[in-house]
């Protein structure tokens, strides 16, 4: 069982899709009679994308990028893209859809990559947005929950590629993690 490396249960999938109801309405009245390409974040947005996504009643597209660092740890080294999108967004429409705000860097790295190619607008929704110092200036248009700056998992996200599926979002137990 997972529960039992869990804490405590921060956002129940309840409160999760009450959040993602709201988003998605927001995006629906940001956008009224726009197009708009949709990207996931791979692999810990892919849950939170595919709520939001069946929720918008926009002309969308879907794609996914997947980007990684080379270092050690999960958000230290450099970063290098893994996997690219294939639609060409220039004059576009763009929603970057990411699981976790924590110091930046992965949003940042990928909002230059991507305003490179000149959409027409590039906005970044996160499902979380941690409490943290951010090492870069980017901010989410669209943001779920706040959390502490602790470790969390569920909902997409996960620790060494475990606990994605849980349903709901919860705070990892400190032995796990510092092991
Ligand atoms: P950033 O580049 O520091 O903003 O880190 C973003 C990435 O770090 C996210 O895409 C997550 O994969 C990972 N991450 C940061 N904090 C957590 C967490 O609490 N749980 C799971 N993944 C996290
Ligand atoms: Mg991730």
């Amino acid at each position: 069982m997972l529960d039992k490396d869990i804490e405590r249960v921060i956002y129940t999938p309840e409160q999760i899709q009450d959040r993602v109801k709201e988003i998605a309405r927001r995006i629906n009245e940001d956008f009224t009679g726009e197009e708009v390409v949709v990207i996931a974040v791979l692999r810990g947005a892919v849950i939170f994308f595919s709520d939001i996504f069946r929720k918008l009643t926009l002309d969308c597209e879907a794609d996914f990028i997947s980007v990684g660092s080379y270092g050690k740890g999960a958000t230290s080294g450099k970063l290098e893209l893994k996997k690219d999108i294939t639609a060409d967004i220039k004059g576009k429409n763009v929603i970057i859809v990411e699981d976790i705000l924590d110091t930046g860097k992965t949003l940042k790295f990928i909002c230059d990559l991507l305003s490179q190619r000149e959409p027409k607008a590039l906005r970044v929704c996160v499902l979380l947005d941690k409490k943290c110092e951010k090492q870069s200036e980017v901010k989410a248009d669209y943001v779920g929950f706040e959390v502490d700056d602790t470790f969390v998992v569920g909902y997409g996200l996960d620790y060494a590629d475990r606990y994605r599926n849980l349903p709901y979002i919860g705070e990892l137990k400190t032995d796990i993690w510092r092991k």
